[in-house]
């Protein structure tokens, strides 16, 4: 396995008490595979990935159990120097917002050369000529010319292409993509998952792709993970997930994406908010908005159990939520 995070835990110290933002989170990705990690806004989806890359704010943040294993080493006991030699040439991570990681005053041939002098030791003029091709290879039209603009002269999907670009310039095992297209339209996105795609697979690449949308992974991911309350819930590969839930909450989200099929049907919403993760409920954390809760839900936590030879499910009663 190429990365295996295993058993992490996070916490915040707040106002209102301890944040338990990544509760005993485990999961994997190989080479060439993508893994979508999917949930709701507060499920520790970010908080996983920042741990992961090694850019988590520590304090407030503190990491108090579990391993990230990186071609087999724990990341999470090497240096901060050795830390920032494996972020960046081994793996890369892409925001949600470009603008605000972007430098505004420095032109986007600049900021992408800079990756190759620093980190590659080339000249100027080299890495220079690297970053029009870096700019080809996104697919950006006229990069010979764009390369001298700066970020805020590209458009949001461009903006996004030239992030992409940033990430893939040393050529990284692993791109951890956090909700990369939510700022986004609807063509856009696609077009920008459509680039991440067929990059990841020209490389061979690992890709964590981060999102709340169950809509956007379809096409792009091989395995999902969905989390709930710092917590995964479900994990299986997508054509599965989407055949059949084997957890409650799966369901619900696949149930609220909109379906060009069922035009005017009433969208789903699943009742009720997530947890405040200073007071996660007792038993299985989902139980509050849960269509199947009962009793022992309340009261006992569920292990991921095993659903057959792929998949896990953090629901005691899987089976019926399964062959519903
Ligand atoms: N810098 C921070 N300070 C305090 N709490 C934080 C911080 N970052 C994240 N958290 C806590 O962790 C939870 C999970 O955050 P995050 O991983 O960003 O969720 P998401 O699944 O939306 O990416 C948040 O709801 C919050 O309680
Ligand atoms: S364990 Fe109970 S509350 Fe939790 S998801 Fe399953 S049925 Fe719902
Ligand atoms: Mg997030």
């Amino acid at each position: 396995m190429l990365l295996e995070v295993r058993d992490l835990h996070v916490e915040f110290r707040t106002r209102d008490g301890i944040a338990k933002a990544v509760n005993g989170v485990s999961y994997g990705v190989d080479a060439g595979r993508t893994l979508a990690v999917l949930g709701e806004s507060g499920s520790g989806k970010s908080v996983t990935a920042q741990t992961v890359m090694g850019i988590l704010d520590v304090p407030p943040g503190r990491i108090t159990g579990g391993e990230v294993l990186f071609e087999g080493r724990d990341l999470l006991k090497l240096k901060e120097e050795e830390r920032r030699t494996v972020r960046g040439a081994e793996m890369a991570m892409i925001f949600q917002d470009a603008l605000s990681s972007l430098n505004p005053v420095l032109t986007v041939g600049d900021q992408l050369a800079e990756m190759f002098t620093v980190h590659r030791g080339m000249s100027r003029r080299d890495a220079r000529a690297r970053a029009v091709e870096l700019m080809d290879r996104v697919r950006i039209p006229g990069a010979r010319e764009r390369v001298k603009q700066y970020p805020h002269q590209f458009s949001g999907g461009m903006r996004q292409r030239i992030m992409i670009a940033m990430a893939m310039a040393l050529e990284p095992k692993l791109i951890i993509a956090d909700e990369p297209t939510t700022a986004l339209d609807v063509t856009v996105q696609a077009q920008v998952m459509d680039l991440l795609a067929d990059l990841q697979r020209e490389y061979d690449m690992g890709l964590i792709l981060i999102t709340h949308d169950l809509g956007v992974v379809a096409d792009v991911a091989d395995e999902i993970a969905v989390m709930y309350a710092g917590r995964i819930v479900e994990t299986a590969p997508v054509h599965e997930i989407y055949k059949a839930p084997a957890h409650p909450y799966t369901r619900g989200l696949l149930d609220s994406i909109p379906r060009l099929d069922q035009k005017g049907r009433e969208l789903y919403a699943i009742k009720g908010l997530p947890p405040s993760l200073t007071a996660i409920p007792p038993g299985c954390a989902f139980h509050p908005r849960c269509p199947l809760a009962r009793d022992v839900c309340r009261t006992d936590e569920p292990p991921l159990y095993q659903v057959g030879d792929t998949r896990g499910s953090a629901c005691h009663f899987w089976r019926e939520c399964l062959h519903d």
